[in-house]
């Protein structure tokens, strides 16, 4: 893990205005920001801690915490959120038992909202792993979660 970073960082001259492509390639090769890589990033790109964490958490796209083995993404731009995103973050809720932003304690599922995804024409959709699912309704959810009590007929 930690040599991994160190890759990223060796990739980097070291400069201050290289500060917010530093953390977006550690969060793409580690899948999150660990204090510990932040703190590195922060040496590396010669700039103070407290910088370092205040641009992370100012941007959206950074988070803090390692995702699921699936890492669910409900879109929750307008078209979604008309068509129902609202019940399918219920859903999952639900299904999971974990709030947006959290992962399950076995690290099998992460969930976070995103702004459009560029497929209204399916709405709502929810990307798990990269990959979409469309027109949801709370079954479909859970039959794609794999997760609910009653799919055992399924
Ligand atoms: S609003 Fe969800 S895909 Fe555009």
């Amino acid at each position: 893990m930690g040599d991994s970073v160190e890759e990223i960082l060796s990739a980097f001259e070291g400069r201050p205005h290289e500060l917010i492509p530093l953390l977006q390639a550690v969060q793409e090769r580690e899948g999150f920001l660990s204090e510990d890589a932040m703190r590195r990033i922060a040496r590396h790109a010669r700039v103070p801690e407290s910088r370092v964490y205040a641009v992370a958490t100012f941007y959206a796209q950074f988070r803090f915490s390692p995702v699921g083995k699936r890492h669910i993404q409900v879109c929750r731009g307008t078209a979604c959120h008309v068509r129902g995103a609202p019940r399918v973050i219920l859903e999952i809720q639900k299904l999971l038992g974990i709030q947006e932003d959290e992962t399950t304690p076995d690290r099998a599922y992460s969930l976070e909202t995103v702004a459009c995804i560029g497929a209204c024409g399916l709405a709502p959709n929810m990307v798990v792993n990269k990959e979409n699912h469309g027109h949801l309704t709370a079954k479909k959810v859970s039959k794609v979660l794999g997760r609910t009590e009653p799919l055992a007929e399924d």
